[in-house]
């Protein structure tokens, strides 16, 4: 598929067939993530694929608990807002896979010139390890596509990230950040309305 095409056809998928997903496929998109550019390609990233149903229900119920105790206002709209977050932040549990993206801190070169900390500096260049971690998952949702794919990228269920780490096993130097939920679409969903090029480009000549 040409990547213009991927890039135009993309679009989250959030409903999925129970076809399994081969492992080789996984493993493609994992790879494809992990040629994406990182921050002095120091690739401070390490990918967990689980299929196992029992363990993305666990994952699922414990961000569930989390959204529980989320201190809600008492407004009438905030039940189905708990609602809607919780469906935006589990509906992983019935993905055939979800990709974890962990993070190890990086090693900057300005680290060893300057009595500053990583945490520091990690602010002052403006989160590459975020921005690292965005160019991965985006070369992911891509190969998805490529391969027939639909997926989602999900950072809600990191409200309960220390138990998330904790059940796929994500140990020190690497701590969680995002996951990509994958699998065949149940249904053709049509990419969504993007801002007109006018609006979002200016040239400065
Ligand atoms: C950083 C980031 C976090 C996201 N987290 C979630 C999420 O937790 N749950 C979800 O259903 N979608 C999530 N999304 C998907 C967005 O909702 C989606 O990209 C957006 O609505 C635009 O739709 P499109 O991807 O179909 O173009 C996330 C997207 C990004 C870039």
């Amino acid at each position: 598929m040409e990547l213009k095409q991927a890039i135009e056809q993309r679009a989250s998928v959030r409903t999925f067939k129970d076809t399994p997903i081969p492992a080789g496929d996984l493993k493609h998109l994992v790879s494809m993530g992990g040629k994406a550019p990182s921050v002095n390609n120091y690739q401070p990233w390490k990918f967990y694929a689980i299929t196992r149903k029992d363990v993305l229900n666990r994952m699922a119920d414990i961000v569930k608990q989390r959204i529980e105790e989320l201190p809600v206002n008492q407004s009438i709209a905030s039940k189905n807002i708990k609602s809607q977050v919780e469906w935006f932040a589990t509906f992983f549990e019935n993905a055939p896979a979800v990709i974890a993206l962990s993070m190890e801190d990086y090693e900057s070169v300005l680290e060893k010139g300057v009595t500053m900390t990583h945490q520091d500096i990690n602010i002052l260049r403006n989160y590459p390890d975020i921005q690292s971690a965005g160019a991965a998952i985006q070369n992911i949702l891509l190969a998805a596509v490529d391969l027939g794919y639909g997926a989602c990228w999900l950072s809600a269920p990191m409200m309960a990230k220390e138990d998330l780490e904790q059940i796929i096993g994500i140990e020190e130097p690497f701590h969680l950040m995002a996951f990509v939920a994958v699998g065949v679409p149940d249904r053709q969903v049509r990419p969504k309305e993007k801002k007109p090029l006018d609006e979002i480009f200016e040239l400065i000549e």
